[in-house]
């Protein structure tokens, strides 16, 4: 269990296996997997190792559920790193934009060979796109298709995640992910995540940023994800917990207004509840 996040644990290669069933017997179109190694490096070795948890993971869902439901991963180091940050560091500490793309390359192929679907980058190097997607090719995996974070904010709802994935980060992302106060940079961010080939674009997170959400969804010739991230989730669990709000009812009004906003996918962790009343 999840401490922050009330109904969303942890799972087991066996676990996760019957949740993908549930997932698919649902009716859901996706799901996104991410990994919580037992052991972390200042590379994130864990991260493109094919024994590492992740694309150990994602092996053991493909071959249970096939195509019949679309998987996606995470690809970012953060679950990977000692650190804790989404990318390796230079000799000053600081995050190396570009030695970090030479590591998501390596992890995006490690996913496509276990059979990942959709891969999700959601590191924020300026460049990721490109470089992911030019080592896909190389390696015969057009099919596979990149979900590129396209405008995702520096947050204080990333809270609950952080202890989901038991992160090990210190200070903050501030350099790599977007100023909530800037608006016209998700636009440049969309032009240039097209321009190297992103096949979806997604914003991140969706509740606050539905502006933002409503303006790419009016620009992006391809469709347009909104992920509702811990902390939106926490917000409405913590409060109906107390009485103060009813669950379903907020909950199925904070999707139908990303969906409004214009988002075609929408990650949420309350999937499986949605699906049910939907
Ligand atoms: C990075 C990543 C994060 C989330 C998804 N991918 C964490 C972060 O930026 O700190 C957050 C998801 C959430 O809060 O629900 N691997």
């Amino acid at each position: 269990p999840i401490g922050a996040m009330p109904g969303v644990v942890q799972h087991t290669i066996e676990s996760l296996v019957a949740e993908a069933h549930r997932c698919l017997d649902a009716g859901l179109g996706g799901i996104m997997l991410f990994g919580v190694p037992l052991a972390k490096d200042p590379e994130g070795s864990g991260a493109d190792d094919p024994e590492g948890i992740l694309n150990v993971a994602t092996r053991a869902v493909v071959d249970a559920v096939g195509d019949r439901l679309v998987v996606m991963t995470d690809l970012c180091l953060d679950e990977f790193t000692s650190h804790g940050h989404c990318g390796v560091l230079d000799a000053a500490g600081r995050v190396d934009n570009d030695a970090t793309l030479q590591r998501y390359a390596a992890m995006g192929l490690a996913q496509a060979h276990a059979g990942a679907h959709v891969l999700g980058l959601s590191g924020m190097m300026d460049g990721q796109v490109g470089h992911v997607r030019a080592a896909l090719d190389a390696e015969g995996f057009q099919d596979v298709v990149i979900l590129a974070y396209t405008a995702k904010y520096t947050s204080g709802l990333y809270g609950p995640f952080r202890e989901a994935v038991a992160s090990s980060l210190v200070g903050d992302r501030a350099a790599y992910q977007q100023d909530p106060a800037n608006a016209t940079e998700a636009l440049r961010e969309l032009a240039q995540d097209l321009a190297e080939g992103a096949d979806i674009v997604m914003v991140k997170p969706a509740g606050p940023h539905l502006d933002i959400v409503a303006a790419v969804a009016a620009a992006s010739p391809v469709p347009v994800a909104a992920y509702q991230i811990s902390g939106e989730y926490s917000q409405i669990i913590a409060a109906a917990d107390r009485g103060w709000i009813d669950r379903d009812r907020v909950m199925l009004e904070s999707l139908i207004g990303i969906r409004r906003a214009g988002a075609q996918l929408i990650l949420t962790y309350f999937a499986l509840d949605a699906a049910a009343l939907l």
